[in-house]
């Protein structure tokens, strides 16, 4: 009779109801005249005496929490003919339409995650940066045409004081305050000071990625960039490298990707070549690695950088650049399952 009364109490605290209906049928049920608790009362005539004080008071106990409970389901109808056990009463009346995730942002995540599982963690430095910073530092020549009034937003007419042009920027800030070995990704917005259309904006998104320590070779960033490269694009994808020239890094090189649209076989997106370019790429220049303070004969480092819009059209063929920062709901919804 103990385990009988037990099972009830736990199942009446768990009792709820949708409508005043439903909690009479629960007072029939339990409280009436036949009722479970008032059968159980019968019941009790044939306990042993030196236990009927224990199980009488445990009856007891058990017809008053039946009541309570009773009451309190009673109660949730008495102002709101339709209030529900559990609702929450804090919730607005009317239904909130969920965001979504924009898809820069989804594909940031996924860069800089395939980055961490490498062993990488993320930087990241100021949009309104200083001259040496973004330029200088980097190996940049006082008249190279990168500094050209074209490309860079000034802050009030100090020369010295731009838009970041690329996050490349976050690479010298990091190794300026840090010992190697260093393995950072820094996402980031930078600026151009370009014509907008659909292929191109005054700023943008890029994801740069440094690794500095003893003996890094051109072998390891050809490995990271293949295994980067298949994380994002499926493991079919093949990678190719060009040669090319940036300032901060000797040898440089360009990456593409077998294009994820036409699997390589020619499209109008890779303009019927199968190449896709991705990525600039390269090992520091040793004057690069000086200029932070870092010992060229000791370390050696490889660095890579890419434009978000860039892989996020590559995955979503998106054609024009302004969606990305037009807000338009009809153009961000359709991402709601992509994460
Ligand atoms: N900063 C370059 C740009 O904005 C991209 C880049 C190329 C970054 C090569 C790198 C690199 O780190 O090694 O076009």
């Amino acid at each position: 009779m103990r385990e009988k009364i037990e099972t009830l109490l736990t199942e009446i605290e768990r009792l709820t109801a949708n409508s005043l209906e439903e909690v009479e049928a629960i007072r029939i049920k339990y409280l009436s005249k036949k009722g479970i608790i008032a059968t159980l009362m019968d019941e009790f005539r044939h306990v042993p005496a030196d236990r009927k004080r224990e199980v009488g008071m445990k009856m007891n106990a058990l017809k008053q929490a039946a009541t309570e409970r009773l009451q309190q389901l009673k109660e949730q109808f008495a102002q709101n003919g339709t209030a529900q056990a559990g609702n929450d009463l804090s919730r607005t009346a009317y239904p909130v339409a969920l965001g979504t995730r924009h898809p820069l942002s989804i594909v940031r995540e996924e860069i800089c995650d395939i980055f961490k599982r490498l062993g990488f963690t993320i930087a990241e430095g100021p949009e309104v940066e200083d001259d040496w910073h973004v330029f200088s530092s980097l190996n940049f020549a006082d008249d190279h045409p990168a500094r050209d009034m074209q490309d860079t937003f000034f802050i009030q007419h100090d020369p010295q004081i731009v838009l970041r042009t690329h996050t490349s920027s976050v690479q010298t800030r990091i190794m300026e305050k840090s010992a190697p070995p260093i393995r950072i990704i820094c996402p980031g917005r930078v600026y151009r000071n370009e014509a907008i259309s659909y292929r191109a904006h005054c700023f943008f998104h890029q994801v740069e990625a440094l690794y500095i320590d003893r003996d890094v070779s051109f072998a390891d960033l050809k490995q990271a960039l293949l295994f980067f490269a298949r994380e994002m694009f499926g493991t079919e994808t093949k990678i190719r490298l060009r040669p090319s020239y940036f300032p901060f890094t000797e040898p440089s090189a360009e990456m593409d990707i077998s294009c994820n649209i036409c699997g390589g076989e020619g499209c109008p997106f890779c303009k019927h070549t199968g190449w896709v370019e991705i990525l600039g790429c390269g090992m520091v220049d040793p004057n690069v690695l000086e200029n932070c303070g870092i010992d060229s004969k000791q370390y050696t480092g490889y660095a890579l950088g890419m434009g978000i819009e860039r892989i996020t059209n590559l995955k979503y063929q998106v054609k024009d650049l302004r969606m990305f920062s037009e807000n338009d709901l009809r153009f961000l919804e359709q991402f709601r399952a992509a994460h």
